[in-house]
């Protein structure tokens, strides 16, 4: 049974991250959706209702399922028995912060190994932050997320303006 992860912050969960993980889950047997706390990066989004949306863009993936972690992503890994992190790979500027984690996870875990797998074109330029400033200024996303996703911005842009 091979098993990965696909970890991220996914903040919200983008069509590229979509592509990632199909692709990851034609290649394993199984692969768990790794929705990282973050805090330091201040998400938008709370934890669950990152995992939520990544479920629900998900749920038509039969051998993919998400799980919110806190703490380290080798020790999550570790805990579900999986070897193996796929991380989507854009465009160079993403090589040298891609390359520093890889190399860091296998300082903390020898036994797991990093796969990288190439975003096709289209999706070269896209990220939860461009969606997320998008969003924030009013401007459609609905050809970067899902419906939902696209909805659950709306709305979280939506009170924070009205201060709720
Ligand atoms: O989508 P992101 O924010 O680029 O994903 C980064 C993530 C969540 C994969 C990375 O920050 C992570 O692995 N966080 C868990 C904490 C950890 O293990 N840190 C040490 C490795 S950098």
């Amino acid at each position: 049974m091979k098993r990965a992860i696909t970890p991220g912050t996914f903040d919200p969960i983008t069509h590229g991250h979509l592509d990632v993980i199909t692709r990851a889950s034609q290649l394993m047997d199984e692969v768990i959706v790794a929705v990282a706390a973050s805090p330091g990066k201040n998400p938008l989004f709370s934890l669950e209702e990152r995992a939520d949306l990544a479920r629900r863009a998900t749920a038509h993936l039969p051998n993919v399922s998400v799980e919110p972690f806190e703490g380290l992503l080798v020790d999550f890994a570790r805990s579900r028995d999986a070897r193996v992190l796929i991380k989507g790979l854009r465009a160079i500027t993403d090589f040298e912060y891609e390359f520093q984690m890889a190399a860091l996870n296998y300082e903390l875990g020898k036994d797991i190994e990093t796969v990288f797998i190439m975003s096709p074109p289209q999706y070269m330029y896209l990220s939860s932050s461009i969606v997320r400033e998008l969003a924030s200024l009013n401007s459609p996303v609905d050809q970067f997320v899902a419906p939902f996703v696209a909805k659950a911005l709306q709305e979280k842009y939506a009170g924070l303006r009205s201060g709720c």
